[in-house]
């Protein structure tokens, strides 16, 4: 039996936190077991915004990379490239550009939001209007049966449904309209407390080394009301806590709930203790990271074979596409 199929991306706007790895990817590491997957580096959509600073794409590029496959994403089992090397994507979003309404793109929120986020940046160009027109070609162009996506992504998947049904509706059924698996917000703050996030600078990169690591725990914002040691603190209101939940035992994690109510352990302490916890969690993770760094020629031979599997399955659906819309001639 043919597996269901799913595909989804990151930006290479940013190396991945602990918030994406919570957020997404441990989510698409699970989802090999069940169907099949494609996962991919979307280097264009990094330039809608990075496009002063290619060097930078390429260094994320590389490090999302080892990302992806340090933290249990198989290049045997599931498909594995960057965007920018399955020329197919920008193809479809030609075409797809074609069918349309610019005012569609207008009411997307993360357009407008973003335009407001980086203000200072000159957002006007014609490829970040078309964003979105970019991603639902990722997508249709696997005829992709279901999309994992963070909730901020829902009004991209509901723009692709819309472009492709029109696409479908004026050309014939070709394109399959995708569902979104919606991975719940990251429960994960940031150090300040605040939704982690590279643009605030509170966030812990699975790439960081042992020192900064506990550099930017120790400094986290805990209990704002927890001044002196003495002060009894509330887990509740605490990041520091939030990570215990994740990191820690659910036994280990209800004494400290009540040490910290009687002031019994200081932060300090706790957050020692997490630190350790911590590194716990990500040991193998971390130590695979290293590998994968040591020997990028391996990482290249990964998404070589993804790319190469990659286009295998959107030239097939270009075929389609290319007839249905009247493309090409033969005699
Ligand atoms: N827009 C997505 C994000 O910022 C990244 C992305 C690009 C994507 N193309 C996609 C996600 C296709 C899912 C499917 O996170
Ligand atoms: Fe937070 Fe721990 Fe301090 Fe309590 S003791 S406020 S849980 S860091």
């Amino acid at each position: 039996m043919t597996r269901e199929r799913i595909l989804s991306g990151m930006q290479a706007s940013g190396r991945l936190h602990i918030g994406n790895y919570h957020g997404a990817l441990e989510n698409w590491v699970k989802l090999q077991d069940d169907y099949e997957c494609l996962y991919f580096i979307a280097d264009w959509h990094a330039l809608t915004t990075l496009f002063c600073e290619p060097g930078k794409i390429q260094e994320y590029t590389r490090e999302i990379a080892i990302d992806f496959m340090a933290c249990g994403l198989d290049p045997e089992r599931s498909t594995i490239f960057i965007q920018s090397e399955v020329l197919q994507h920008a193809e479809l979003c030609v075409i797809l550009g074609m069918i349309t309404p610019v005012p569609w793109l207008e009411r997307v929120p993360s357009y407008k939001d973003k335009k407001k986020e980086l203000a200072g940046k000159d957002l006007s160009s014609h490829g970040f209007l078309g964003y979105p027109v970019l991603q639902s070609a990722d997508i249709a162009i696997y005829r992709a049966d279901y999309v994992p996506v963070g909730e901020d992504q829902l009004p991209h998947l509901e723009l692709t449904r819309e472009i492709v049904r029109r696409f479908n509706h004026l050309y014939g059924a070709t394109l399959v309209e995708p569902q979104e698996i919606v991975t719940p917000a990251a429960a994960l703050p940031g150090l300040d407390g605040r939704k982690m996030s590279k643009s605030y600078d509170n966030a812990v990169y699975l790439s960081d080394g042992d020192e900064t690591v506990r550099k930017k725990l120790m400094s986290a914002v805990t209990d704002p009301q927890r001044q002196r040691r003495k002060d009894p603190g509330r887990p509740e209101v605490c990041n520091i806590h939030t990570y215990h939940k994740i990191y820690s035992s659910k036994r280990r994690l209800a004494e400290i709930e009540e040490q910290c109510r009687t002031a019994e352990i200081g932060c300090v302490d706790c957050k020692k203790e997490l630190i350790e916890r911590f590194f716990v969690h990500f040991a193998g993770i971390r130590q695979k990271r290293k590998e994968l760094s040591a020997d990028p020629g391996s990482v290249r031979a990964a998404l070589d074979q993804g790319a190469a599997r990659a286009r295998e399955v959107a030239e097939e659906t270009m075929a389609l596409v290319r007839k249905a819309a009247g493309l090409g001639w033969s005699p």
